[in-house]
Parts: C-alpha cells; sequence; structure tokens
C-alpha cells in the first residue's frame, strides 16, 4: 500500500503570483497597517480610554503611603463598619488606594467636578477595580502603582468591586467613592 506524488513539471515553486492574489494580499496589509495605527489613534481619541502611568514600587513602600494619606486625611469611621475610615483628601491631590485580600482601602471622598490623582495598587495579588455602576474597570498589581487623573462628574456613592479573582473572599472584596457636590 502506498501513494504516489509526483511534483508538477518546471520550477513551480517560482512562478509569479497571479494578480488578484497581490491585490488581496496588498488590500488586508493595507488595513492591517490601518488597524495598527488606528489601535495607538484610539487610546487618545477614544474617550473611554484612560491614559495612566505606571511605577515600580514594593508593596510596602505603598502601604506605608495609603497609611500616610489616611492618617493623614481621615474625617470619619463609616457608617456602614465603624472599622473603615473614611479619608476626604483636598482636592487636586494625590488619592492612595490599595487592594489587599479581601478590601479596597481606605474608603474616600471626592468631591463633583474637583480633579484628583488616583494611585492604585495591590499589597499582596492581582485584585480589580470596578468602579459600580460607571464601569471604569482596572486591574491593580503587586509591584506596580499606577497613576491616573480623574474628574467625578457626577455625586453619589461608587461602589469598588473585585472583578479579579483573587481567593476565597473575592466575592466580598469591596471598596467605596463618595462623591459630594
Ligand atoms: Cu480581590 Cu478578587
Amino acid at each position: 500500500m502506498g501513494y504516489s506524488f509526483t511534483p508538477p513539471a518546471g520550477n513551480w515553486a517560482n512562478e509569479p503570483i497571479e494578480r488578484t492574489e497581490v491585490l488581496w494580499i496588498m488590500i488586508a496589509l493595507s488595513y492591517c497597517i490601518f488597524v495598527f495605527f488606528w489601535m495607538i489613534a484610539w487610546h487618545w481619541i477614544g474617550n473611554q480610554n484612560m491614559a495612566n502611568e505606571a511605577y515600580k514600587v514594593l508593596p510596602e513602600a505603598y502601604s506605608k503611603k495609603v497609611e500616610d494619606f489616611t492618617a493623614k486625611y481621615t474625617v470619619r469611621q463609616d457608617k456602614s463598619d465603624p472599622s473603615l475610615p473614611v479619608v476626604a483628601p483636598p482636592p487636586g491631590s494625590d488619592v492612595y488606594l490599595a487592594a489587599s485580600r479581601f478590601q479596597w482601602r481606605p474608603l474616600v471622598e471626592l468631591q463633583q467636578g474637583k480633579s484628583y490623582r488616583l494611585h492604585l495598587s495591590s499589597l499582596d495579588v492581582d485584585h480589580g477595580f470596578s468602579l459600580q455602576p460607571e464601569n471604569i474597570n482596572w486591574q491593580a498589581y503587586p509591584g506596580y502603582e499606577q497613576v491616573v487623573t480623574i474628574t467625578p462628574n457626577k455625586h453619589g456613592q461608587f461602589d469598588i468591586i473585585c472583578n479579579e479573582y483573587c481567593g476565597f473572599g473575592h466575592h466580598t472584596m469591596l471598596g467605596r467613592i463618595y462623591v459630594k457636590e
């Protein structure tokens, strides 16, 4: 049993490509190049994409920043849980939020229409930052401090939900941002 294979005559591997095929390759290539640059452009043009900065930081060093920030601007303990401080930093300042199993700390209170530099990092494993009901998403990685400038344009209570599986208490991991008028 077996089969035989007879190559076609002549130097078939060097035959010129059919014209329509060249045309299709050119169309596909131009589209790839267009989409590649569009992907970069969309980062700046697209309203929903936030340009963030990122720095390397040790979890202990970041934890210290969060502690100092909390100590400096705590205004009260939260009604829902008196063990949670609510921190109200002045407009224009740096806001430090830390994710750790299983809590986003501290709770913060911001003012509508004012800008803040929001810093995010994790003290242990990967966590998610999903701001509800706005549906703004980031990831928090240990070892990296991400900074993004935010200007809340609505007031009310916003919950931070961890949407990155981080362990047995993942589904209970929350944080909160209050925005005052
Ligand atoms: Cu933190 Cu899931």
